[in-house]
């Protein structure tokens, strides 16, 4: 299966005015394909930082990132990106949009369309392809933005807090709606993440960053997280925190991640 991604001691710098800040502290990173990961950390520490890299947005000062075996030196086709900000063309309608995500791999005419037309269906969209983007609510302009990137089939999809500009209730939505559409294409997916609660509802690994100059300081698997959420949910200070999901392991799970980051970050 392919999807494996290797982050191999990347750092990160930015400069401005001859001066060089480390904006991400050397990290490793491997993601085994068709995996969902999370990453949670403080504001600043270096998460967009560290998805653009994998991007290819930005360069990194050492290591270096591979897909399969090879080395990542820029933008490509295999990965998708997916922001909070839905960055649609507000000229074209959300099939344009699609269509124009697609138009580089030079189909014929009426596959393109057929794509694109089959990406909207998959998020429930196809019966408002004729809308602009000026016509659509916000969980409608990120359903587009999920579709435009699906239907060129990447097999790493990053994702930067996707739905942090959405209700309460439309991010529910939305968290079903990723969920169905990567248990069918099985990308490996990294997602960035401010709330723990969704990290460990969409997860099957928890990255957890340290304060800026950031860096992966603790990864967890779910499974590892509700056990030890089962040893410790006598001392857990969030043991009936209330979850949209009646899921008592994964209730103890949250308290035990919260209280490892919240260990993690004061150090
Ligand atoms: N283009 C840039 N030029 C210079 N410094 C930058 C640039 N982008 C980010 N930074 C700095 O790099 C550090 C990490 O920023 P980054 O956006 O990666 O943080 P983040 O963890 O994604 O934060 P948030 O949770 O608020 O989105 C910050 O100190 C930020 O000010
Ligand atoms: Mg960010």
């Amino acid at each position: 299966m392919s999807g494996h991604v290797a982050i191999d001691d990347i750092s990160i710098r930015y400069s401005a005015r001859r001066q060089s800040q480390l904006a991400l502290d050397v990290t490793r990173l491997a993601l085994a394909p068709g995996t969902f990961s999370a990453i949670i950390g403080p504001s600043g520490c270096g998460k967009s930082t560290f998805l653009n890299a994998i991007a290819g947005f930005i360069p990194p000062a050492s290591g270096e990132i591979r897909l399969d075996g090879r080395v990542l030196n820029g933008p490509c086709a295999d990965v998708g990106v997916i922001f909070q900000q839905y960055a649609l063309f507000p000229w074209l309608t959300a099939l344009g949009n699609v269509k124009f995500a697609l138009k580089r791999f030079k189909l014929p005419r009426a596959e393109l369309h057929r794509r694109a037309l089959a990406a909207l269906e998959e998020v429930g969209l196809a019966s408002l392809g004729h809308h602009y983007p000026g016509q659509l609510s916000g969980g409608q302009k990120q359903r587009v933005g999920i579709a435009r990137t699906l239907a060129f089939e990447p097999r790493v999809l990053l994702m930067d807090e996707p739905f942090g500009a959405l209700d309460a209730q439309t991010r529910g939505v939305m968290q079903d709606l990723l969920l169905r559409v990567w248990q069918k294409h099985r990308a490996t997916v990294l997602f960035i993440t401010h709330d723990v609660d969704e990290a460990l509802l969409l997860a099957d690994r928890i990255e957890v960053m340290s304060a800026a100059s950031g860096k992966i300081i603790r990864s967890y698997g779910l499974s590892q997280l509700r056990s030890a959420a089962g040893a410790q949910s006598r001392q857990c200070r969030f043991a009936g925190y209330p979850r949209r999901n009646s899921d008592t392991a994964a209730a103890a799970g949250f308290a035990v991640l919260t209280q490892c980051t919240a260990g993690c970050l004061a150090s």
